[in-house]
């Protein structure tokens, strides 16, 4: 049986999408097959070429544009979709196309400092401003809306009075890098019906 083929989309550094890469590497059920930016600066194609992902970059107005992302698919023969600091809305038509098949990470535990605008550092910020004493990871299907769709998996790590952004930001990493693939790899297998091991 041919892999499960994976799309990565990625609009930044990209140090979960090779962490990601390195979790399924070795694997004959489930294969990277490319990573696709809205920039062609981000970091993330370095990542790709060293690691010898085929990676592309569209413009904004194609990735606007469903059957344009769509026959890019095609010819990845992509059955699944990851969001990995994805800066951009997916289009409706895609999510239709790839029903449970697209999830997202946000670096906090939504509904709280989720929406547009609300990515990165700025995530941080507002969690230590907000005084809230824990922030986490929540990995989601994929909606219409930024950061909406259905939770799937959510882990706290605690915020304490002396946290910085930074702080949280790196242990908010530590809990993407630890439980993202895995939780992945489980979507995966009950939604293509592979073997659980
Ligand atoms: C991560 O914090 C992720 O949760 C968010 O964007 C960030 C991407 O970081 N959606 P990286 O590009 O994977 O290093």
């Amino acid at each position: 049986m041919p892999p499960i083929h994976i799309a990565i989309l990625a609009s930044g550094s990209g140090s979960n999408a090779e962490n990601i890469f390195n979790y399924f590497s070795g694997r004959n059920d489930i294969e990277i097959s490319l990573i696709l930016s809205n920039k062609a600066e981000a970091y993330v194609h370095k990542r790709a070429e060293r690691l010898c992902i085929p990676s592309l970059t569209m413009s904004k107005q194609d990735l606007e544009d469903s059957n344009k992302i769509l026959r890019v698919f095609r010819n990845y023969r992509i059955d699944f979709v990851i969001l990995a600091g994805y800066l951009m809305l997916v289009p409706k038509e895609l999510i239709l196309a790839y029903p449970n098949r697209i999830v997202n990470i946000h670096p906090a535990l939504l509904p709280r400092f989720g929406g547009k605008g609300m990515y990165g550092d700025k995530v941080h910020q507002a969690v230590v401003e907000s005084g809230d004493s824990e922030s986490g990871i929540t990995i989601h299907y994929v909606n219409e809306n930024f950061d909406d769709g259905a939770i799937i998996f959510q882990i706290k790590c605690a915020v304490s009075k002396n946290d910085t952004p930074e702080n949280v930001a790196s242990k908010v990493h530590a809990l993407e890098y630890k439980y993202y693939p895995s939780i992945v790899d489980k979507i995966i297998k009950k939604e293509f019906q592979l073997s659980l091991d």
